[in-house]
């Protein structure tokens, strides 16, 4: 079959890393893709944002399945114009991707249904947001409610600061339109984990838990960033832990959305936080982390196709999802001054050692070809990730691997994984 993938970063590297190992699949495009990419996949100049060409490509070209990778499109209802056009597609349709798309939405569905979260008050007036803050705890936490970025989250110490940031947020729109509406919420303290899950409508079934490092630099100091490593499994998430949120976070979001008429198909992923009162969740993606995905789908056993058909003909229960019974761990190789100012365009050494490896991957974000080589091409640039018995020696593995490639400006964090040793 032919399959195209749509998005241009890790995660589709890593997507299209699994696709490529089934044995159902002829040729693998994908739009608008990156350097690594290109290397098992034909990479097609379209915007992931461009629906009408896309939609017109994949008719043209008799693609037999849509893989949509990113928030931004699967928020925006790509979905639904791909199947309106009878192309069969995996991600959640717009009514659903809500569930990402907006935090005052998901943030209600949790109330409505009981499903532990942090408490709030959604405000879409910034007097009224002020009026409450003078009332507040601190510190307390300012989510934008539409994406940003991954930056539309503020954790404010202080009444001053929570003002300046109702300030940015709703009048200055710093999110632009994303601000129009406010989550207000309780701040919470715990380990973080995600847990990334294939939804058929239905039915759930997770994948192996990984934790992500937002921050720029080490001991988590410096700007969020989409994300600066992970490590797969996380060993807080514990089997109890996984019994609370089975019954009480994941099937009861799966029937929620039913409930509303908003159908989930595709990925839900669990922004969990341990807190001592128990899982709580903080926030709902409807796709696979980045970089999250460069550490789950390297250890997934099962044929990738197969999993996203059964999730698109509501057959997951048949499924017998597997996960390789070893660890990963992914460290970012970033352009410096990331993620504020960077430069781009330096030449990538290196990338030759990757070939022919099957417990270490170099997945490319911000990378180009161009005569002089591959360069680099964004702030985030190449997640390097290794398998290993345990998580300490995948880390060990990971970190030499990170040795191999060199360009002008890497930056990378040196604590990924480090609360391993805690654990
Ligand atoms: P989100 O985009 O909602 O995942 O938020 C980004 C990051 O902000 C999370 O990964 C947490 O580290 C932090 N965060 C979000 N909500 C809260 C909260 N209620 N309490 C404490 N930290 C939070
Ligand atoms: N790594 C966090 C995210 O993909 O949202």
């Amino acid at each position: 079959m032919k399959v195209l993938i749509v998005g241009s970063g890790g995660r589709e590297h890593a997507i299209a890393t699994s696709v490529a190992k089934s044995n159902k699949v002829d040729k693998i495009y994908c739009a608008p893709g990156n350097a690594g990419i290109g290397m098992i996949a034909e990479c097609v100049p379209i915007g992931a944002m461009e629906f009408d060409k896309l939609v017109d490509f994949a008719k043209s070209e008799q693609i037999d399945l849509t893989i949509v990778g990113m928030d931004d499109p699967l928020v925006g209802g790509l979905v639904d114009e791909l199947e309106n056009a009878g192309i069969r597609t995996f991600g959640p349709r717009k009514n659903a991707a809500i569930l990402e798309g907006s935090k005052a939405f998901s943030k209600d569905l949790m109330k409505k249904y009981n499903i532990p979260t942090a408490a709030y008050e959604n405000f879409d007036d910034a007097d009224k947001a002020m009026a409450y803050l003078e009332k507040a705890d601190f510190p307390i936490v300012l989510k934008a409610d539409g994406l940003a970025l991954g930056k539309g989250v503020l954790i404010c110490q202080n009444l001053e600061e929570a003002k300046e940031g109702v300030k940015s947020i709703m009048l200055d729109k710093q999110f632009g339109s994303a601000g129009n509406t406010l989550v207000i919420e309780e701040f919470m303290t715990g380990r973080e984990v995600s847990v990334l899950s294939y939804v058929d409508g239905k039915t759930i079934k997770t994948m192996t838990s990984a934790q992500d490092h937002k921050r720029a630099g080490d001991g988590d100091t410096g700007l969020n960033t989409g994300g600066m490593g992970t490590f797969s499994p996380s060993p807080f998430y514990t089997k109890e832990v996984d019994e609370f949120c089975r019954k009480y976070i994941y099937q009861p979001t799966v029937d929620a959305m039913a409930s509303e008429g908003r159908e989930f198909k595709g990925i839900i992923f669990f922004g969990l936080m341990l807190t001592e009162k128990g899982p709580k969740v903080l926030e709902y993606n409807a796709r696979f982390g980045d970089p999250e995905a460069q550490v789950v789908l390297p250890r997934m056993k099962n044929d990738i196709i197969e999993v996203m058909e059964a999730c698109i003909d509501g057959t997951l229960d048949k499924v017998d999802l597997q996960f390789e019974d070893n660890a990963a761990v992914c460290v970012v190789l970033a352009s410096d001054g990331y993620p504020v100012k960077y430069e781009k365009g330096f030449v990538i050494k290196g990338l030759e050692k990757f070939e022919g490896q099957d417990s270490y991957f170099c997945f490319h974000a911000g990378t180009k070809k161009t005569d002089e080589g591959i360069v680099t091409n964004g702030g985030r640039v190449l997640g390097i990730t290794a398998k290993g018995a345990d998580l300490k020696q995948a880390r060990a593995n990971a970190y030499a691997a990170t040795e191999w490639v060199e360009f002008d400006n890497k930056y990378m964090r040196h604590d990924i994984g480090k609360a391993i040793d805690e654990a």
